[in-house]
């Protein structure tokens, strides 16, 4: 089956081209961080109307690439949610009109979902069961996971996602939108253990997460050195080297939990901080210590992208699943409650 996937759900509008024998033909992407950067952030309207602009070119594009035409698309799998509403119903809308005028069937993705299978584009995907560690700019979740739709929320968030403390912080210490790539260029050049900042809810049982914390303890940090003068770039780097050990090492501990509380030895981690190297390396040396292992995408397929959607849509398209005509999005969706294959 080929499937067309469109992803729109915040500032980035993904398309790509599955093919479930053949596996993915083609994606294309066209990022707004240029748009937003000078608001700090991303701006919901300007948000749509990009995606407005850039999805006809974006598909025309990716059956060029994929020397496949219009008429050869079987089905449409589009992000119905979690994000932002107008954002989705671009996509949502686009793929409903492409589907009844093509005559093909179109499927609603759970975004998590998609992040959360992605893995399974790679050469060596993981095999279920196992626990996923969910870390994206509006998620931080552990996961059990026994097989698609078969999802048992483990622990999460209780305020702040991983991702949105990454870029809170880099915005307090003047770092431009999205701020995780740019702390995490900034923590290489960074001395550890010159700051060291609290590990939130590590030393108490559970798997919940609370990051907000974090940038307040990496302002304070960064306010007593202005106020002493030594606002260098070498202090930068290791106030961003200190946050984002913080982090890495609050995720590691609750993973090893997660691992211990399933029994399992197998971690997929998903959603843009799993682009992060430092979190990579140090859930790897976690995992080579239970003779287990860590999967992930490849980096561009860890933040937002179309290829997630057009595979994990395509997945449900197999087992039967299918909209009616209906536009319809969802800003808030627990991805527990989607249907199991
Ligand atoms: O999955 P994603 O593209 O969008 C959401 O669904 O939210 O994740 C975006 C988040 C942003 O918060 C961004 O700062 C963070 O992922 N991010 C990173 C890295 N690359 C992206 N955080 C830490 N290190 C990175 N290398
Ligand atoms: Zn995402």
């Amino acid at each position: 089956m080929l499937v067309l996937g469109l992803e729109t759900s915040c500032d980035e509008t993904g398309v790509a081209l599955y093919d479930s024998e053949r596996g993915l033909l083609a994606d294309a992407l066209f990022s707004q961080i240029d748009l937003h950067r000078v608001y700090g952030g991303v701006v919901p309207e300007l948000a749509s109307r990009d995606h407005v602009k850039r999805m006809l070119p974006l598909i025309r594009q990716v059956l060029a690439e994929a020397g496949r035409d219009a008429a050869d698309i079987q089905a449409i799998a589009y992000t119905a949610g979690p994000g932002l509403v107008g954002a989705l119903l671009v996509g949502a809308s686009c793929a409903q009109a492409l589907a009844f005028a093509w005559g093909v069937p179109a499927v609603g993705v759970h975004h998590m979902e998609g992040h959360l299978l992605a893995p399974m584009l790679e050469e060596q995907p993981p095999q279920f069961p196992f626990v996923a560690l969910l870390v994206s700019g509006g998620h931080t979740q552990l996961v059990r996971v026994d097989g698609i739709g078969r999802y048992e929320l483990l622990g999460e968030s209780i305020d702040d996602a991983a991702g949105e403390a990454f870029d809170k912080t880099a915005k307090l210490m003047g770092l431009p939108y999205p701020g995780g790539p740019e702390i995490a260029r900034l923590a290489e050049q960074g001395v550890a253990g010159r700051f060291k900042f609290p590990r939130p809810m590590t030393d108490r049982p559970g798997l919940e997460f609370s990051f907000s914390g974090l940038k307040t303890s990496a302002l304070n940090a960064w306010q007593q050195c202005q106020q002493a003068g030594d606002l260098t770039e070498q202090t930068r780097c290791d106030i961003a080297r200190g946050f984002q050990e913080a982090v890495v090492d609050t995720l590691t501990i609750k993973c090893q939990r997660a691992l211990k509380q399933t029994g399992l030895n197998s971690l997929v981690i998903a959603g843009g901080v799993s682009a992060n190297q430092a979190l990579r390396q140090s859930l790897e040396q976690m995992l080579a210590g239970l003779k287990g292992r860590v999967f992930y995408a490849r980096p561009r397929f860890c933040t937002d992208n179309g290829a997630m959607i057009a595979y994990a849509g395509c997945q449900r398209l197999l087992a039967g699943q299918h909209e009616g005509l209906a536009i319809s999005v969802q800003a808030r969706w627990p991805m527990d409650s989607l249907p199991p294959l």
